[in-house]
């Protein structure tokens, strides 16, 4: 369970996600890999569905499975009953997330006697591994995040008829996932994977075991990325790993503040965006880098996990209260207003009221502007799994619930800042039934706003918009003509 906090790409953890309908499939001239090495296979295309689970890394790596399917003559659709192939890309951050993939395969297991064929991807895929073919037999594919450039051979040894197939190795690689073919679907805003795996072992968390070895990309490689977006009409550019600012150069060339400022500076570039970081490499030089540049979002996602600097030791978080209260204060010591976000684990074992209390404490303080709370979840091959001190189902459910409802109040006041302020959103959707346009702001807001009779702004673009309303999780206002 997630606190709503209106910050809807971060909210990708916990929903699922169809990849859209049409897919902008382009060339990544600076991709070291060529993956068309092999024949383009015979009409009519084959079928397959995907669905995603997790996070943004989850979401993206879905847009290169599906730009290296096609590009191997596969037809997305989206109905698992229209599909040959049926695909999902999972999470495992929390057991809620990874029996969704069970359920899922449980409810489509007649599908198998059609002939269908199944594939897992992801994180469960590579935290359980071949126990998935004894769990779900009808599974013809396990395949990890770190495997997926061999996605087109294994795709050749699915149709060649072969029963299992895997792709589990390859987490040491010093190499990102780096695809020519990356169908985004969104034409406006995209992301770039600058970093990928984590060295930090947190107590609770399944990441370093599913996704491996921390492991950078050269920064004249993203670089070329994002200039290649902004050539195809991207104007937001989100920078992700699951600690985007533990980012080491493998040339060398630049510190993560250096490129940060360095893709804001791409000409057509309007907003950048990164995420998630961690609090121990949460330098400085960020804050400056958002302060000098206007096209850096002034936008930070820092999970604290929680205001205990006991509990903080106990989760291996690497920084005390204190220390993680200092990058705070640096971020409210810039010029621009920075709006920051976090996570929450309640709950964690060995969590006392008073350990509870100084999270709450820690809210007050910072006043954020959205976190996301969890309950604790005990996570196969984590340290924190053989830890006594158990807090019960319920006493956590009680802690997640108090800890929502303080946030919704300071959400609540905090919004109120906004009002009277001419706010430039980018243009999202439109929301035909409440006669409103959807946008969102550079601090990642959502802004709906209402439009003179006869406007009829477009998708993508920017406007500025006169904020009237405010609410916890969102603003309302005017097109400022
Ligand atoms: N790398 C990021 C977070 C990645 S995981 C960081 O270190 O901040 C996203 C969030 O899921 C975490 O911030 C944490 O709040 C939550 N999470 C991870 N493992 C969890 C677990 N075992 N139980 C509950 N929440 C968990
Ligand atoms: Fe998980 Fe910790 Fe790594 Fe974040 S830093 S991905 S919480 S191990
Ligand atoms: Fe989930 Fe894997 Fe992301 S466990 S949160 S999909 S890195």
């Amino acid at each position: 369970m997630t606190t709503r906090s209106g910050f809807a790409g971060e909210g990708a953890r916990a929903t699922s996600l169809r990849t859209g309908e049409t897919p902008r499939l382009h060339l990544h001239s600076g991709a070291p890999r060529a993956i068309l090495a092999l024949d383009m296979p015979a009409d009519p295309p084959k079928t397959f569905y995907l669905e995603t689970f997790g996070c943004q890394m989850n979401a993206h790596d879905s847009e290169k499975v599906v730009g290296t399917l096609v590009s191997q003559g596969y037809r997305q659709v989206q109905t698992v009953e229209g599909a040959e192939l049926i695909l999902y890309n999972t999470c495992s951050i929390r057991d809620k997330a990874e029996q969704k993939v069970f359920h899922r395969l449980a409810d489509y297991k007649k599908l198998h006697s059609q002939g269908k064929r199944f594939g897992v991807l992801g994180c469960v895929a590579q935290q359980e591994g071949e126990k998935i073919f004894d769990r779900a037999p009808f599974v013809s594919l396990v395949c990890g995040s770190a495997s997926y450039r061999n996605l087109p051979q294994m795709l050749v040894q699915l149709e060649a008829g072969k029963q299992r197939v895997t792709g589990l190795d390859d987490r040491e690689t010093d190499e990102c996932f780096e695809t020519e073919f990356t169908a985004r679907t969104n034409p406006h805003r995209g992301y770039i994977t600058i970093i990928e795996g984590c060295d930090k072992f947190c107590a609770y968390c399944v990441v370093p075991f599913t996704r491996g070895k921390e492991r950078s990309r050269a920064s004249d490689s993203v670089l070329a990325e994002a200039r290649q977006m902004a050539d195809l009409g991207y104007t937001e550019i989100q920078l992700l790993g699951q600690n985007v600012n533990s980012y080491k150069d493998p040339s060398g060339k630049k510190t993560f503040a250096e490129l940060l400022a360095a893709v804001g500076e791409v000409p057509g570039i309007k907003r950048v965006r990164f995420t998630t970081s961690h609090p121990r490499d949460f330098g400085r030089d960020i804050v400056e880098a958002i302060d000098s540049h206007p096209t850096l979002c002034d936008h930070v996602h820092l999970p604290v996990q929680s205001g205990s600097t006991r509990v903080l030791d106990a989760m291996q978080r690497l920084y005390s209260r204190d220390q993680y209260l200092e990058r705070i204060a640096w971020m409210k010591e810039a010029n621009r207003e920075i709006s920051i976000t976090s996570d929450i684990i309640v709950g964690f074992p060995g969590e006392t009221e008073a350990d509870f209390e100084q999270t709450l404490s820690l809210l007050d303080e910072v006043e954020y502007d959205g976190i996301f709370g969890f309950k604790y979840s005990p996570r196969p091959n984590t340290p924190s799994l053989k830890l006594d001190d158990v807090v019960p189902d319920e006493e956590k459910t009680r802690r997640l619930t108090v800890l929502q409802e303080k946030q919704r109040e300071i959400q609540r006041r905090r919004y109120q800042r906004h009002i009277g302020q001419v706010i430039e959103v980018m243009v999202e959707g439109r929301n035909q039934s409440r006669g409103q346009w959807i946008a969102r702001t550079s601090q990642n807001k959502v802004l709906n706003f209402t439009v003179r009779e006869g406007v009829s702004p477009e998708l993508g673009s920017y406007v500025s918009v006169v904020t009237t309303v405010s609410f916890p999780n969102s603003l309302l206002g005017e097109m400022v003509i």
